[in-house]
């Protein structure tokens, strides 16, 4: 009996058949998953990479709440058109805190993944309120209502546990400050130890000096808004890592 007849063996009962398929994709599956296991890091590590301020991660959960993803990536592929457009691109170490990712698979709007800084505040308010007053043929929806939404966030510290159990490195000292961290961030001038307190826990010590923006981005100093937050976000977005230092080929930066 030759070899094609006993393949014809296989392919005529249905069991065998499924049994064999089973086998040859479980192959397939170790060889491809259980080096991960021996891997000691699968993303390169990346100088300035900060966990979120608890302001910037109240956004995130805003922008992810409105469902922005749907229409919004945060990923600048490695293509000219796009890097030309957008700048650098994305590196997997820029989102390693991101739990759940927000690369997104739909671009109806442009990609969001370096927007931080390309805007002031007052633009970004202005957009949020009113996306056609500022593009008149846009279809990006109106989300005026954040800005006379209070923010609520007694909640931020658990999040953060949270998050710290899924390896982001907030410290308990992090999440002891959290809601003071929070006020701070989007009331410049109120409380000058607060704000240095902040800076310290997130701009110096976790991250690149500079990347913790201290304002009132809703221009509405009586109170921290969802508007608030979520522009602290939008602000930081892509601004972590310094491109002007940053080799992709460069030894020294692997670790
Ligand atoms: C229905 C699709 C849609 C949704 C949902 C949407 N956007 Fe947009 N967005 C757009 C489009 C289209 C543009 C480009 C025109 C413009 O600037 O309005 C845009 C532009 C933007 C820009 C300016 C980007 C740049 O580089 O110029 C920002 C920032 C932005 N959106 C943030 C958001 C946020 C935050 C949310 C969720 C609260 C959101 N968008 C929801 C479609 C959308």
């Amino acid at each position: 009996m030759s070899i094609f007849n006993r393949h014809q063996k296989l392919e005529r009962h249905s069991l065998l058949l499924s049994a064999g398929i089973l086998v040859v994709v479980a192959i397939g599956g170790l060889v491809e998953i259980a080096p991960l296991f021996y891997l000691e890091n699968t993303i390169e590590k990346v100088e300035g990479m900060r966990p979120y301020t608890p302001l910037e991660l109240k956004g995130r959960n805003i922008y992810i709440r409105e469902g922005c993803y749907t229409c919004h990536s945060q990923m600048v592929r490695p293509l000219r058109d796009e890097v030309e457009r957008y700048g650098h691109y994305s590196l997997a170490a820029e989102s390693m805190y991101d739990h759940p990712f927000q690369w997104g698979s739909k671009r109806t709007g442009p990609d969001l993944a370096r927007v931080g800084g390309k805007y002031s505040d007052e633009w970004h308010l202005d957009h949020l309120i009113n996306p056609a007053a500022l593009v008149p043929d846009t279809v990006m929806p109106p989300y005026a209502f954040l800005a006379s939404k209070t923010l609520r966030y007694n909640d931020v510290a658990d999040h953060m546990i949270a998050l710290r159990r899924a390896g982001v490195p907030y410290t308990d000292d992090m999440i002891a400050n959290a809601k003071a961290d929070l006020v701070a961030q989007a009331s410049p001038g109120a409380d000058f130890d607060a704000e240095d307190g902040l800076l310290e826990r997130y701009d110096g010590a976790a991250g690149r000096p500079g990347t913790v923006k201290i304002s009132d981005f809703d221009q509405d100093p009586a109170r921290i808004t969802e508007m608030d937050a979520l522009i602290a976000y939008l602000q930081m977005l892509g601004t972590l890592v310094d491109f002007t230092v940053y080799e992709a080929d460069d030894l020294s930066n692997r670790r």
